[in-house]
């Protein structure tokens, strides 16, 4: 039924949504970002009116309890990581704090963040839920790169604590390589990629399809992710990899061991090619997607020969991986060689070009690889919201009563030690 397309397609462009407190290093609660409402629910039912009442009659649910609820209407208020129905995202915040988080909203400040390109409008109104509805004393907006390379400094000493580098995010549904100088994104440089978690999984279960007959069909999906997330790494050379395979079968080829879901019988399948395959589309996308060509390295350096040119060096020097989709063995490894290989390719020229007479001082190309990738935006929020200093960045409820919600239009940039 269309319905049944429809939440299929929304499930897709889903948004997870990651909660808990600072100080952590994983978020407690995942969800995705749904809210299921009784089909007969009042619209003029506020949070603020139903809080009166007690927070015992919350008739509605929010992420895993929210999908497939029967007489219940499924909504998704954030998408592509932007919220789009502030109602809905009242109710879902609700749930948030009280049910997952049993927090009372009084007693805590929060740090929420927001995708490239978020409006000031948007911050506006996040700013009057919290303090209006949920009277929480302190709110600060974190933009998600930044914390992202907030992250990456478990990696590093405390000298090299730095706010300017490019972010590689790679989810499930895209990569963004977004430039930040000193805290602050730079918006018209970003690119997205096309290819994130969710194609190499399509990519890995057409590969398994054309091979392993024994995988139930309603479970190749899964099955791919497993495969994915388990076996799959990245390489420096294909035909090397390939021809190390067909050498030595036995020392490369791994057996995943599945339970079909209906009739409860083993099935295995043999992880061959798929696992250097799979991530290879970063670096080969037309393997995957034949409306996009450019390999990651090529697009990560276009992003930072867009920006001014005092920031390119120390953008090269710090190229920053975040989110599930950089997990594979060795992305760090290949992401740098490629880089450089572009960036040294076009010294050589410029060398050439003039004669021999320019002699291009060499470029450094550093990705940096860390224990906090997975999650990484989370974990840089959460150790940035336990410094002393977080309370200070913090808009209070006080400045908000008395200016207003466009005090939240504007966050300052913290967490370097100056
Ligand atoms: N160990 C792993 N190796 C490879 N991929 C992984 C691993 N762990 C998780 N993933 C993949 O990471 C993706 C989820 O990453 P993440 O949580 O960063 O996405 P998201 O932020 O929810 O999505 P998006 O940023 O696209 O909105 C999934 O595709 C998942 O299969
Ligand atoms: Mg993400």
């Amino acid at each position: 039924s269309v319905n049944k397309i429809r939440n299929r397609t929304e499930r897709t462009l889903r948004t997870l949504i990651k909660i808990g407190y600072a100080g952590n290093t994983e978020p407690q609660f995942i969800m995705p970002s749904c809210i299921a409402i009784r089909e007969s629910a009042g619209v003029g039912d506020t949070a603020q009116r139903r809080l009166a009442r007690g927070v015992d009659d919350l008739d509605f649910y929010i992420g895993d309890e929210a999908e497939d609820k029967p007489n219940y209407a499924t909504k998704w208020p954030i998408r592509h990581g932007m919220v789009e129905d502030w109602d809905l995202m009242e109710k879902f915040l609700e749930q948030v704090i009280f049910k997952y988080l049993r927090a009372e909203p009084e007693d805590h400040s929060f740090l929420m963040t927001e995708p490239p390109l978020n409006t000031p409008e948007n911050r506006e109104y996040l700013a009057e839920i919290m303090f209006e509805t949920f009277n929480t004393p302190g709110l600060y907006i974190a933009v998600q790169a930044v914390l992202a390379l907030a992250a990456s400094w478990t990696s590093r000493q405390v000298g090299q604590r730095t706010l300017t580098g490019i972010v590689i995010d790679s989810g499930d549904g895209v990569t963004h390589a977004i430039p930040v100088a000193e805290g602050y994104v730079i918006g018209s440089c970003i690119k997205n990629v096309p290819i994130a978690g969710r194609d190499i999984t399509f990519f890995i279960q057409q590969l398994l399809r054309e091979r392993e007959a024994g995988i139930p069909p309603e479970q190749s999906m899964e099955t791919a992710k497993a495969v994915k997330e388990r076996y799959c790494y990245i390489c420096p050379d294909i035909v090397k990899e390939f021809s190390k395979y067909d050498s030595d079968p036995g020392k490369w080829i791994k057996q995943y061991r599945g339970v079909n879901a209906v009739s409860q019988t083993a099935f295995h399948v043999d992880v061959g090619y798929e696992r250097f395959l799979g991530p290879e589309i970063f670096f080969h996308p037309e393997f995957a997607n034949p409306d996009f060509m450019q390999p990651i390295s090529d697009v990560v350096d276009d992003v930072i020969q867009s920006c001014p040119i005092d920031v390119r060096r120390p953008l090269y020097k710090n190229i920053v991986l975040s989110g599930g989709s950089t997990m594979f063995r060795d992305f760090g490894r290949r992401l740098q060689r490629d880089v450089k290989r572009v960036v040294d390719a076009r010294l050589k020229l410029s060398e050439e070009l003039s004669g021999g007479r320019i002699k291009p001082k060499p470029m450094e190309v550093q990705v940096i690889t860390h224990h906090m990738q997975r999650y990484a935006v989370w974990f840089g929020g959460s150790m940035l919201a336990s410094t002393p200093e977080f309370s200070q960045v913090c808009h209070s409820k006080k400045d908000y009563d008395e200016i207003g919600p466009s005090i939240c239009r504007h966050n300052p940039v913290f967490g370097i030690m100056s």
